[in-house]
């Protein structure tokens, strides 16, 4: 909304929020360092757009009203205290984001979780429900592009080529952990894809050749044991399901890996990133795709599905495939806010709600020795996260 001000509007009680919007503090709720320092001499001006909505052509204004404003007050050479409210005001708004984030995150990832798991159920097929996960976000993404919802990367080949190895290990990192899921319970994937900063670790200290303090390899103590003691306490376990969790741990360090590498100096969003990893991983996937399953089987086993399911079984794949990648997106977007230590303190929290909500939803039989040995699991990366800092 833009409102528009004609009296003489005094200085001090405007403040530009991280945005660039300009926002009115109100003198009741004003509290400086050092109101001594304050000039309250009043800045005339006659159109005063307050509350901009940030995006088109209010935003400009905004941001010039700023310049002048400051630029009034240089010239006496007072200096202007921030307000103390304000940096709380900022840090506890980033705060608030944060855990917006986090929360939205968790639950796309627990219904992508719940969808997948439903699909895989009545149409075991994981090659095409991974690619189609990965078409659903390139089209969505495509999509916001060209309709301007999203503004496009600016990418050149160096870009594209540093991606690559990362897309690669996103392609079988994701096939991998679906493939897990066909086989297996969805807590069961999720409590060995716990054990990722083991294989984090080993990654970086046998291949790499980092070194880590003392504390962080006791942590894996917990992490392989807890995982361990799941692994040969699950009902019902299957090796396929198990090794392709293990492969999803390993392919996701070396994403990882290679991720860092690659962004290094880049100026690519959280969320365009995740996009363009999406485009390439589709490439790569769908060729492989084809090759392992191919759509003579998926035919067959769609009119099964069909026939056993109803219609909504079709919602179900649109779901899981959505879900996918609206859950990696907040994910990447949140990586731009925090340090990829909170990064994975948050992820190893998805795991908890994704292993408790898929055990109350697909009434997964859990022994106590199995839930114990989940619990070692996760208090295990909770160490790791601390001793990692
Ligand atoms: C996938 O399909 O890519 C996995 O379910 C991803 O698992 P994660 O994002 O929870 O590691």
């Amino acid at each position: 909304m833009i409102r528009t001000i004609t009296r003489p509007v005094p200085l001090a009680p405007l403040a530009v929020s991280d945005a660039g919007r300009l926002l009115p503090v109100l003198p009741s709720t004003l509290s400086m360092k050092n109101p001594g320092t304050l000039s309250l001499k009043p800045l005339h001006l006659t159109s005063l757009p307050v509350f901009g909505s940030g995006s088109g052509s209010d935003k400009p204004r905004s941001l010039s009203v700023r310049r002048r404003a400051y630029e009034a007050e240089r010239s006496e050479g007072v200096p202007v205290p921030v307000p103390e409210s304000e940096e709380v005001r900022s840090a506890s708004a980033q705060k608030v984001k944060i855990g917006i984030y986090f929360a939205t995150w968790w639950a796309l990832n627990v219904v992508f979780n719940i969808y997948n798991k439903k699909v895989l159920n009545a149409y075991p097929y994981p090659w095409l429900t991974s690619t189609l996960s990965l078409a659903a976000g390139s089209l969505m993404m495509l999509i916001s592009w060209a309709i301007r919802i999203a503004e496009p990367p600016k990418t050149d080949p160096d870009f594209w080529k540093a991606l690559l190895p990362v897309a690669v290990a996103h392609t079988i990192g994701h096939v991998a952990a679906t493939v897990s899921m066909s086989k297996v319970a969805v807590s069961f994937t999720h409590i060995i894809k716990s054990g990722e900063p083991a294989f984090s670790v080993l990654v970086s200290r046998f291949l790499l050749g980092e070194t880590f303090p003392v504390p962080v390899y006791l942590s894996l103590v917990p992490i392989i044991g807890g995982c361990a003691l799941a692994a040969v306490t699950e009902l019902n376990f299957n090796m396929i399901g198990f090794m392709g969790a293990m492969i999803s741990n390993l392919a996701f360090v070396f994403r990882n890996i290679f991720s860092k590498k690659g962004m290094k100096g880049k100026s690519v969003s959280g969320m365009n990133y995740y996009a363009c990893l999406s485009m390439l991983s589709l490439l790569i996937l769908t060729p492989f795709a084809f090759a392992v399953e191919g759509p003579q089987m998926w035919a067959a086993g769609w009119q099964k599905a069909l026939s056993e399911i109803g219609p909504q079984f079709i919602w179900w794949v649109a779901a899981q495939s959505v879900f996918y990648h609206l859950y990696n997106q907040v994910s990447y977007m949140s990586l731009d806010q925090i340090s990829p230590l909170t990064f994975s303190i948050g992820n190893t929290m998805k795991r908890i709600s994704v292993i408790v909500s898929s055990i109350i939803i697909f009434h997964t039989p859990v022994q106590p020795i199995n839930a114990l040995g989940a619990a070692i699991a996760i208090l295990g990366t909770f160490l790791y996260s601390q001793a990692k800092q």
